[in-house]
């Protein structure tokens, strides 16, 4: 990890950077002796028997044997840029972030993928987007891991591998490749209220972006800033596009996703590369830090829950431009590995169980994905900062480490590594409360909502948006083989809006169900009624 092997940006600099970019002007080995010959391997005569001694020949098929890497178990599919963070410092009161700072710039990589699909799969399927970004900050790495829809399926990081169980294609015959229309998927959904949410985003025009350029993004979760003087704020970060927010329609999807299955990565890579620099600023909503950590009735450690912008505005705090494309897929977007424990002294994370459980998934998966623990001195991955750790050895270890004593206090390296203040440190504690602590698996009262902020989704529909997710519902539920997944689809919609239900049952040739949950407790809290009241269009 020396400055003598890498750049401060993690380019190969020096005497590797020839053998590693492949920029000499002769073919060589791998170890670098010159080669004559790379279209014939070394025979008993020409026309006799291939020899095992052609090391050549079994250097070239065996790395060849060997270039694929698992792809990632969910996100699979992604596009990704370079870019620059410009912040405009008007979160510095409420977070000690440097990278936050008025004025500040910060490197970025970022990576868009769908989530259901394979690397090989479609761009423009129905489906959720990931929003992925690394901030290469002075004080270590930031990612802020998110999608394009700000609410996600399930409460609880332990459902997550049956969500996506359910989500990716019939173990059976491994159809559809996309979240589109199949039964495990409606089975799961329906069976889990909770997703009640983020579905119906999924059936909206969300579901099928026009372009990466033209996607909101969220971090899903609350998030606890802290400032200079330890004060704490919750936030929820969002992404706000600078061309607008829009989407395909489904017949055009379909169109596109036969015509030109690239079509996203395409866009997003041609756009660069003509100087059409995409754009997004970076905004959050601010909460009190309250020990019940709720605001105007909504629990904030709910991710199936947002707060709409109306009673928490989205404050801007800096802008984001990508403006140049990877030059190497394999090495950037493949290998790039985000994480949502990746934080910044200023940033800290909060106790929403989906959350929580993310903080052990994604190395967990990467370790395996990317080959052991030392995938983060791979370029895409390095940090800008300064490392100084005592992590040693351990499969595709590249850096020679100095010193004899990696662990601390030593007085053997002349020179012992110091320890940060509570002012400069990351992964600091905030005190608070531990409340009731009494082990159970039960969620708060507060969870079991899962028909209101879907209501007020709806209810903020236009009228053409109504007709899409009507369509949706009724070409999607209509695929499924199973006549008790359909109906129960039905009940879903029923507890929605009856009118949305009415419309799809008729479409699909089945009866209306009544709703099953009183009507009272899908009434939003009070200050969501006001705005339930402003929204409806029709
Ligand atoms: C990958 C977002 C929930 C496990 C990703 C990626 C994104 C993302 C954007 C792709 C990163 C990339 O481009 O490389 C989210 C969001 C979530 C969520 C917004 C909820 C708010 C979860 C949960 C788990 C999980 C609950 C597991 C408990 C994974 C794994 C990967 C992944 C294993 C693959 C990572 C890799 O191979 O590098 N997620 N995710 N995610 N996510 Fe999540």
């Amino acid at each position: 990890r020396g400055p003598d092997t890498y750049s401060p940006t993690g380019q190969p600099t020096g005497a590797r950077q020839g053998r590693m970019a492949q920029d000499g002007a002769y073919l060589t080995t791998a170890q670098g002796a010159r080669l004559y010959d790379t279209d014939h391997s070394l025979k008993a005569g020409p026309r006799g028997p291939v020899l095992l001694q052609d090391h050549h020949l079994r250097e070239k098929i065996t790395h060849f044997d060997h270039e694929r890497i698992p792809e990632r178990v969910v996100h699979a599919r992604g596009a990704a840029a370079h870019g620059v963070f410009r912040s405009y410092g008007s979160a510095a009161g409420i977070t000690k972030a440097g990278f936050l700072a008025e004025g500040v710039e910060t490197p970025v990589f970022v990576r868009f993928s769908t989530v259901l699909g394979s690397r090989g799969s479609a761009d423009t399927v129905r489906d959720t987007r990931g929003f992925a970004t690394k901030f290469y900050t002075d004080e270590g790495v930031f990612d802020l891991v998110g999608n394009n829809i700000p609410v996600f399926f399930i409460q609880d990081a332990i459902k997550f591998p049956d969500v996506i169980h359910a989500g990716k294609p019939h173990p059976d015959r491994e159809i559809p490749q996309a979240q589109s229309a199949h039964d495990t998927f409606w089975d799961f959904v329906t069976l889990h209220t909770e997703a009640t949410h983020h579905t119906l985003w999924n059936m909206s025009d969300r579901g099928i972006p026009r372009s990466y350029r033209m996607m909101e993004g969220f971090g899903v979760h609350t998030f606890r800033l802290v400032n200079a003087e330890g004060a704490t704020t919750l936030v929820k970060f969002h992404w706000k596009p600078k061309l607008g927010v829009h989407s395909q329609v489904w017949e055009e999807a379909q169109i596109t996703a036969g015509a030109d299955p690239d079509f996203h990565r395409r866009d997003l890579a041609d756009a660069i590369e003509a100087g059409a620099f995409p754009q997004w600023e970076l905004g959050v909503q601010t909460f009190p830090d309250t020990e019940d950590q709720m605001f105007e009735g909504i629990d904030l450690l709910d991710p199936t829950k947002i707060v709409p912008e109306e009673l928490a505005p989205v404050r801007p705090i800096g802008l984001m431009t990508l403006n140049a494309n990877p030059s190497n897929f394999f090495a950037e977007t493949e290998q790039v590995a985000f994480h949502v424990g990746h934080l910044v002294p200023g940033i800290d994370v909060t106790n929403d169980p989906l959350l929580q459980g993310r903080l052990f998934s994604y190395l967990d998966t990467q370790l395996t994905r990317l080959g052991g623990p030392n995938f983060g001195q791979l370029p895409i991955n390095r940090t800008h900062a300064p490392v100084n750790d005592m992590l040693r050895d351990g499969m595709h270890q590249t850096a020679v480490h100095r010193g004899v004593a990696p662990y601390r206090p030593n007085s053997l390296d002349g020179g012992c590594p110091f320890l940060a203040g509570a002012d400069t440190g990351a992964y600091i504690e905030v005190p608070a409360e531990v409340p009731a602590a009494r082990k159970v698996r039960d969620a708060a009262a507060s969870f079991d909502d899962h028909f209101s902020q879907p209501r007020l989704f709806w209810l903020s529909m236009s009228p053409t948006e109504r007709e899409h997710i009507v369509a949706a519902y009724t070409f999607e539920l209509g695929k499924c083989w199973e006549q008790a997944v359909k109906e129960r689809g039905l009940q879903v919609l029923a507890n929605i809006d009856a009118d949305l239900c009415r419309q799809v049952a008729a479409g699909l040739g089945l009866p209306a169900p009544e709703p099953t949950v009183p009507p009272a407790a899908v009434e939003p809290s009070p200050a969501l009624s006001q705005l339930g009241e402003q929204w409806p269009v029709d």
